[in-house]
């Protein structure tokens, strides 16, 4: 099997395109129940990077919306298999609840607590300081290569009470006499301590709620083989991916964001390890019709990736520059506004001019469905009196790549 990215509703990916029993290792990171929704700009691309992250109608909706996911996901692990889900305090009870009754009990191994320092501190109840995973296998044949995850100092240095509690393991240990495990070094417990990805952290791509490495380095390493197929069916910005390749093994990552999706794959590359012959893409917007149907950030996103652009900082949608080309040798500077709907009338193109003079722009681009009389001439009368042009781009011409944009 080759590694696949899939740009799409996990749900259908799952049902129509993977083979039952055909995965050995499942780790999921869904979004919560938290009433949130993130739209971070990015710190080194100024790019919106977002995923919403909200249920209206309570628990139960959201447990209704994960539990045939969670099936479909069930469905594709191999009676071998084991499966990890990520989650926090806000839906972690019922989440173990439905685990339980789609694995069964028995096949319930553990509740992983991993701890951080990270994050604010509440005065009026004990601040949050972790997450949980749940660890289910299919059966009771599972892979657990407890010397691949073993604990030493840099796990557990960080405080000095794990310091005490790692003391106390030491003694167990040699008690035990078990002369596989080096001395400095203890069997692995459900209690990890791994700092969150800080500002400056090398592996920091900026995606809201991107996971360590580290964490799914332990989870891959323990519950997997080299050349097992490692699947994350909420990708986010691919952290399992990227781990699962480094480790050798084979992969599958489904999300449902294209920004997702595309990040993932220039995280692939970048890291030099992966090359485009390693794995296929499918389900990014290819048609009209496809990116009709994107949400509003999802479509700014895709246009700016096409021309190269990068996302304004400024708040998008305040009828000024959505994003803008640097000067290069082969273009000038210019401001990009971004429209997901038809027949773009001359007010638009009013309205724009007067953000490119507010930001001393001399070029401009208006991307969208189609535009109407008004806006292509208001264009050719600016074009006349010579000082700043803008351009139309029909978002059929970005598809078909027909024209440089860039000449
Ligand atoms: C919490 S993030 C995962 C972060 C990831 N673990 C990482 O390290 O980057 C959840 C992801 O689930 C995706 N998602 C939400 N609904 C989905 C669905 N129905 N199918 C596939 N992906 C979905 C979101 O786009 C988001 O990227």
């Amino acid at each position: 099997m080759e590694n696949w990215l899939y740009c799409g509703d996990n749900i259908e990916v799952l049902e129509k395109e993977i083979e039952k029993e055909s995965v050995d290792l499942i780790y999921i990171d869904p979004p919560f129940f938290s009433n949130r929704h993130y739209e971070v700009i990015w710190k080194d691309e100024a790019e919106i990077r977002s995923f919403e992250d909200r249920w209206e109608g309570g628990i139960e909706n959201y447990i209704a919306w994960m539990r045939p996911r969670i099936e479909a996901m069930y469905k594709v692990l191999k009676p071998t298999g084991s499966f990890y889900l990520h989650c926090d305090w806000h839906a972690n009870a019922h989440l173990r609840i439905m685990m339980d009754e789609i694995f069964g009990r028995n096949n319930f191994r553990n509740e992983i607590i991993w701890w951080y320092l990270w994050g604010g501190r509440a005065k009026k109840q004990w601040s949050r300081k972790h997450d949980y995973i749940l660890f289910y296998s299919k059966s009771d044949k599972w892979t657990f290569n407890y010397l691949e995850v073993l604990e030493g100092h840099h796990l557990i240095s960080e405080s000095a009470k794990s310091r005490v509690k790692y003391k106390g393991a030491l003694v167990h240990h040699r008690e035990g006499q078990n002369s596989e495990i080096p001395k400095d070094k203890v069997l692995p417990s459900d209690t990890w301590y791994i700092p969150v990805i800080n500002a400056m952290a090398k592996e920091r791509l900026g995606y809201p709620t991107q996971k360590p490495e580290f964490l799914l380095e332990r989870i891959i390493k323990a519950s997997s083989n080299k050349g097992d197929v490692v699947l994350d069916a909420f990708c986010g910005c691919g952290t399992a991916m990227a781990v699962a390749h480094r480790l050798k093994r084979k992969w599958l990552g489904i999300d449902i964001s294209p920004t997702a999706v595309k990040l993932v794959e220039k995280r692939l590359r970048k890291s030099g390890a992966v090359k485009d012959e390693h794995y296929k893409t499918t389900g990014l917007p290819t048609t009209e019709k496809d990116l009709r149907k994107l949400k509003p950030f999802e479509f700014q996103n895709w246009v700016m990736d096409e021309m190269g652009a990068t996302v304004s900082r400024r708040k998008s949608g305040d009828m000024g520059i959505d994003g803008h080309l640097s000067k290069t040798l082969w273009h000038e500077r210019a401001g990009i506004q971004v429209k997901q709907s038809d027949k773009i009338g001359r007010n638009v193109v009013d309205n724009f001019e007067t953000a490119l003079r507010r930001d001393n722009y001399k070029q401009g681009y208006i991307i969208a469905f189609s535009f109407g009389k008004g806006a292509n001439e208001e264009v050719a009368r600016l074009k006349n009196k010579g000082e700043l042009e803008i351009k139309l781009i029909p978002v059929q011409e970005l598809l078909d790549k027909k024209k440089t944009l860039l000449k």
